[in-house]
């Protein structure tokens, strides 16, 4: 396995271009199950989940080729219906294939997806949206195994006590498509990944109404045929790159950047004293001064992003005064904080809540990566560290952000690998 070597304290300068959005290309990439007509996706990033995608497509029958971000995706000579243990349990959102599955074949086995560090991820809701569209659903050896005879348009309530879920709202919305009679669901995620998703499957012929607000409405048809679509660039990438541009004092132009999915974001770094100029489409971050410590709490979108939690605390460790940031949708996605302590940091857990007290700078140590967020924190800490930091376990990096040791080093970083 290798390791990412950072030789912190250089002010990132330059452009760079955000790619595009893991977390809306892969629900869009199971939705190409419920056609056998061709599909192409463009804008997909090249990384370890969606590499995985690739190869659950291909295990449920779909011939699918990749080049410089198009993904062209046909029917192969047989369909399977089972997603395997070996294929789901490296990347949880491959569940999503439970949604279209069901709505073409009417059945589908497909592998719980397990938990991971950031929380137990449970399915419940998921289920539930299926059952309510008339779906059999029972649990052998690990597996849901789901049938119906005929999908039935319903109305769901989707929420869950940690509010909507992004890939519950998507499964839901692609079994419905093919239900006979209109589904409702109701506290449905508001994500812009879920937007996305609904656009692509309007392309191929479903009526959906209502998505990017709590309530989508679903009108079942008969068939859907193949579409061409671009995905939306990564917000989170995008929030991680304007953040390396703060902590590291720099002046960086982010380019291929949609604001309007970033409000939480921007607000709160407006609150801390940062100043972002928007140009068309692109984003000029300069790092000035010590900023202000804000607080931060998770929330479903349009709240500040879980995913940028990670992140932002990084930033909040050598910001000036006392930060808490409170987690209410993963309580438990604070796998970072040990390893940022480890780097001089003063973090104190208190249940949902970290308390950061800023301090003047950090200092360079061998570090561990547990999670794709927890990754992007310790990479911005090494980023402004003195001295060197080495992360170990990058495969978590590299499973959501493209190319990026070669965008950092661009922008001036001084970042390396080595092997463990
Ligand atoms: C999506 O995961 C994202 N992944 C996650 O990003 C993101 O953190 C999360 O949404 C929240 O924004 C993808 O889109 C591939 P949820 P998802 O269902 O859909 C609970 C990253 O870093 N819940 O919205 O799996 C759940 O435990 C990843 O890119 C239930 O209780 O998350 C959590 O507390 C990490 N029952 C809350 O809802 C369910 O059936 C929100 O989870 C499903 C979820």
């Amino acid at each position: 396995m290798d390791k990412l070597i950072i030789e912190g304290g250089v002010r990132l300068k330059g452009e760079v271009t955000v790619s595009g959005a893991k977390n809306s290309a892969l629900p869009i990439l199971a939705a190409t199950l419920l056609t056998d007509a061709p599909c192409e996706i463009k804008g997909v990033p090249n990384l370890r989940d969606t590499n995985s995608m690739f190869k659950i497509l291909r295990a449920l029958g779909k011939v699918v080729e990749f080049e410089k971000g198009k993904v062209s995706i046909t029917a192969g000579k047989n369909t399977n219906y089972i997603a395997e243990y070996k294929l789901v349990s490296t990347m949880r959102a491959s569940f999503c294939v439970l949604g279209p599955l069901l709505g073409k074949l009417k059945k589908a086995k497909v592998s719980l997806p397990g938990g991971c560090v950031i929380g137990v991820r449970p399915v419940d809701l998921h289920l539930k949206g299926m059952r309510a569209l008339g779906a059999d659903i029972s649990i052998d050896s690990g597996y849901v195994i789901a049938k119906t005879k005929k999908l039935r348009g319903a109305y769901i309530y989707l929420g869950g006590v940690y509010g909507s879920s992004v890939l519950a709202t998507d499964n839901v919305m692609m079994a419905a498509v093919l239900a006979s009679g209109k589904t409702v669901i109701e506290s449905a995620a508001c994500e812009p990944e879920v937007v996305d998703l609904a656009e692509f499957l309007i392309k191929m012929g479903a009526k959906i109404k209502g998505h990017g607000t709590p309530t989508i409405e679903v009108e079942g048809v008969k068939h859907l045929q193949g579409a061409t679509h671009t995905v939306i660039s990564d917000r989170i990438e995008a929030g991680t790159l304007i953040l390396a541009s703060l902590i590291t004092g720099g002046d960086v132009l982010i380019k291929n950047v949609q604001g309007k999915h970033l409000g939480a974001l921007i607000d709160k770094l407006n609150e801390a004293g940062a100043h972002l100029l928007r140009t068309d489409g692109a984003l000029r971050v300069k790092g000035r001064s010590q900023l202000k410590a804000v607080n931060i709490t998770t929330l479903p979108y349009p709240g500040f992003p879980t995913d940028m939690q990670a992140q932002m605390m990084s930033l909040m460790t050598i910001a000036d005064g006392i930060s808490v940031i409170t987690e209410k949708i993963y309580p438990d996605r604070f796998m970072h904080v040990a390893e940022l302590n480890r780097m001089g940091a003063h973090i104190q857990r208190e249940g949902p809540h970290a308390i950061v007290e800023g301090i003047k700078s950090l200092s360079g140590a061998p570090v561990m990566a547990s999670d794709l967020r927890a990754s992007a924190s310790l990479v911005l800490a090494g980023l402004a560290a003195k001295g060197k930091t080495s992360i170990s376990r990058i495969y978590h990096l590299e499973r959501g952000y493209e190319f990026i040791q070669e965008k950092l080093t661009n922008l001036g970083a001084k970042v390396w690998r080595e092997k463990e």
